[in-house]
């Protein structure tokens, strides 16, 4: 059996594939293959473990319906077609779990990076800005006792509010289909209408999935119910804000700051004005990105592999095949 691996990934999910009897090929190039070249590599395997943009879509399925399993290196499944995996019967299977803390890590530097405009200071350091005391300039926000807003209160969600609480006492708040009784129960956490979250969130910080109902979810209409003093933060899907609203509310003090470890298009344009402003705090997507995160991802996808090609179930699956 002959498994398809888009990118280099950690050598313990290669290890744990070869263990198994699995013969790999990973694609070597610092470059997106492009879909005719994934299609003609996806023909001469029997698996694909799938690591970066390339949309997995009905058209890209339709044309790679033999696969006995596809696993990606990641939890988000936005890059695939779920319902056309699941008409072609391909099970598809995803990395849950693993990389909730390396992520609410990153939601929460990027939450007081933003409060203390770091990233910003930072670079004027840099450019010979340090600068003269000035006891009223350079002058961040506090978050003690403030509200932490959380749209999609799941693994992740659960993380940052772990975080927000032990640091700063913060009240937490969130907004979900159902009841996340775990958080209410540790944290008090309190579900609220989207509008409610809107309006009284001091730091907002996104975490669900990307999909039809959540993309440009925070846009004009969302940043004007929010408070002039508050923090929008994104670490889940780019798309689910709508970035030129982003920056006219930044710009005309409809909101204080944001930090964003997701944009959209990624990677981010480096003109773009985002990069300049002094309460903003952008990073490439890297959420996931820590040796014990990534090494973990590549086993649970190394699993998912490993289950497909043996016709059993996968450990970690997206879509449930009868
Ligand atoms: C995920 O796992 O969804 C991360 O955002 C990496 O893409």
């Amino acid at each position: 059996m002959k498994v398809f691996v888009t990118r280099i990934i950690p050598q313990v999910g290669i290890d744990k594939m070869r263990e198994a009897g699995i013969t790999i090929t990973q694609w070597p190039e610092k470059r997106d293959l492009t879909q005719e070249e994934l299609i003609f590599h996806c023909q001469q395997h029997d698996a694909l473990l799938s690591v970066g943009p390339n949309k997995l879509d009905a058209t890209f399925l339709q044309q790679v319906q033999h696969l006995k399993v596809i696993a990606l290196l990641s939890v988000g499944y936005d890059i695939i077609d779920i319902e056309a995996a699941t008409k072609y019967r391909i099970p598809v299977g995803n990395t849950p779990g693993v990389l909730s803390a390396a992520t609410a890590d990153i939601a929460f530097l990027l939450m007081l990076a933003t409060a203390r405009k770091a990233f910003y200071q930072h670079k004027k350091i840099g450019t010979g800005n340090w600068g003269f005391y000035e006891p009223t300039a350079n002058l961040g926000i506090e978050l003690y006792g403030h509200t932490l807003g959380i749209f999609g209160l799941g693994k992740i969600g659960f993380e940052l509010a772990k975080r927000c609480m032990g640091a700063y006492n913060m009240k937490i708040i969130y907004c979900n289909r159902t009841n996340n009784t775990e958080a209410e129960t540790a944290f008090n956490a309190v579900k609220v209408s989207l509008d409610e979250l809107l309006q009284q969130s001091d730091v907002l910080s996104v975490h669900s999935a990307l999909t039809p109902q959540t993309r440009g979810l925070f846009n004009k209409t969302a940043f004007s119910k929010m408070k002039p003093t508050s923090i929008f933060i994104n670490t889940a899907r780019g798309a689910i804000h709508n970035e030129e609203d982003l920056i006219e509310a930044l710009q005309t003090g409809t909101i204080w700051g944001t930090g964003l470890d997701v944009t959209n298009p990624e990677p981010m344009h480096p003109d773009n004005i985002l990069l300049t402003m002094p309460n903003v705090s952008v990073l490439p997507h890297i959420g996931s990105a820590t040796v014990e995160t990534r090494n973990a991802m590549a086993e649970l996808a190394a699993a998912n592999i490993i289950a497909g090609l043996d016709n059993k179930p996968l450990p970690y699956p997206i879509n449930l095949l009868d």
